[in-house]
């Protein structure tokens, strides 16, 4: 077996909000039904933030839950890495309130910009990092939707969702970490799913708001499109990168968007959907906190032991996408 990476996963966490909003609580916001949710999405529920609570606040309570299985203290990390979308404020950056929440100055803290694809890029920038800094790297991804959703679009705001989830990677002579990993991303497709206003381009004015232009946007159909076939490419690629057979993948994190997008996913890649984790219908798409959450809920379930051998593809907004394979 032939390592592109070598580097361990010490340990993993998740945090989601307290606070549920089940499809019956949409039912009575915007003209949907518990039918139409569960059969063309699989969502159920999703948690959401409290009115206090930024992405910042989600990272430092699953950060906390894998250091401790990490068996690690705040102190012992090197660098923080988030992955977000929707950040406590565009500057400082998320990781540097975390690392502020943590109580630990000094080291590198960024945050990573790649939506739905945002832990896989943060995974595949810390990994690349870790010779260099020498000491276990907290790798998060998060998002909280719920204040960027238009809750007047039943297009949208059925779909997402709040959470955190995070891992502890170090350095390792041991055979473990990525057999294959491929990034990849095309932003003349950026308009299909767009916060529009907020940045430079249209700045925050009364008149941006009136118009819901802070809010996400999505044709919601025309990504679906794209996601199906990306992200079917990707995990194919990186299967064959890995130089393994399909039928050796252990289990398969996918990205959670859409129970559809995940079925039509495992048939392009040749992975039964019996070997693929599916967390969707508890939580709705997180975006980037997604697939550590279902990553963590997997570990912790005993579904990915020491050895096993994980696929993991994603796909969002940008487009973006990610995809890879890990010995754990
Ligand atoms: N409840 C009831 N009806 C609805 C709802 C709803 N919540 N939403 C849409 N509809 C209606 C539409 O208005 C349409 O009605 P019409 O035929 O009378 O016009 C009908 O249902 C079908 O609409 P479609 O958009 O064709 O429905 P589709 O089967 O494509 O499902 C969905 C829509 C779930 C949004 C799907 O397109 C999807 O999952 N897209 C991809 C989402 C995704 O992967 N996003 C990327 C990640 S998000 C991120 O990066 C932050």
């Amino acid at each position: 077996m032939k390592f592109l990476r070598r580097f361990k996963i010490l340990g993993t966490g998740s945090y989601l909000p307290e606070k549920v909003l089940t499809n019956h609580d949409l039912e009575k916001i915007v003209d949907t039904s518990d039918e139409w949710i569960k059969t063309r999405t699989g969502i159920e529920k999703r948690h959401v933030a409290r009115k206090d609570e930024a992405t910042s606040d989600m990272v430092i309570e699953a950060a906390k839950v894998a250091l401790e299985n990490a068996k690690l203290q705040a102190s012992d990390l090197g660098a923080i890495i988030v992955g977000t979308i929707s950040p406590d404020t565009f500057f400082p950056s998320t990781a540097c309130w975390v690392q502020k929440g943590l109580g630990i100055p000094g080291i590198p803290a960024f945050d990573i910009s790649a939506a739905c694809s945002g832990f896989m890029y943060s995974l595949e920038v810390a990994s690349s990092m870790l010779p260099a800094i020498g000491k276990p790297i907290l790798v998060a991804g998060s998002d909280l939707l719920s204040k960027i959703t238009n809750w007047e679009d039943r297009g949208t705001c059925v779909l997402l969702g709040d959470g955190a989830g995070a891992v502890v990677i170090a350095p390792t002579d041991e055979d473990c970490g990525y057999l294959s990993s491929l990034l990849g991303a095309d932003g003349s497709l950026g308009e299909l799913l767009i916060q529009p206003a907020g940045g430079s381009r249209i700045p925050p004015t009364h008149e941006v708001l009136d118009k819901k232009q802070h809010l996400l946007q999505m044709k919601g159909n025309e990504v679906f499109k794209y996601a199906v076939r990306t992200m079917g490419d990707a995990a194919v690629a990186a299967i064959e990168q890995a130089g393994v057979n399909p039928k050796e993948i252990d289990l398969f994190i996918p990205h959670q968007a859409n129970i559809r997008i995940i079925e039509s996913t495992c048939k392009r890649a040749n992975v039964p959907m019996e070997k693929t984790h599916i967390t969707i219908s508890w939580h709705g798409n997180m975006s980037a906190g997604t697939i550590p959450i279902a990553f963590h809920d997997a570990v912790s379930k005993g579904l990915i032991k020491r050895g096993s051998l994980v696929l993991f593809a994603a796909f969002g907004a940008g487009f973006t996408w990610g995809a890879s394979v890990l010995k754990f």
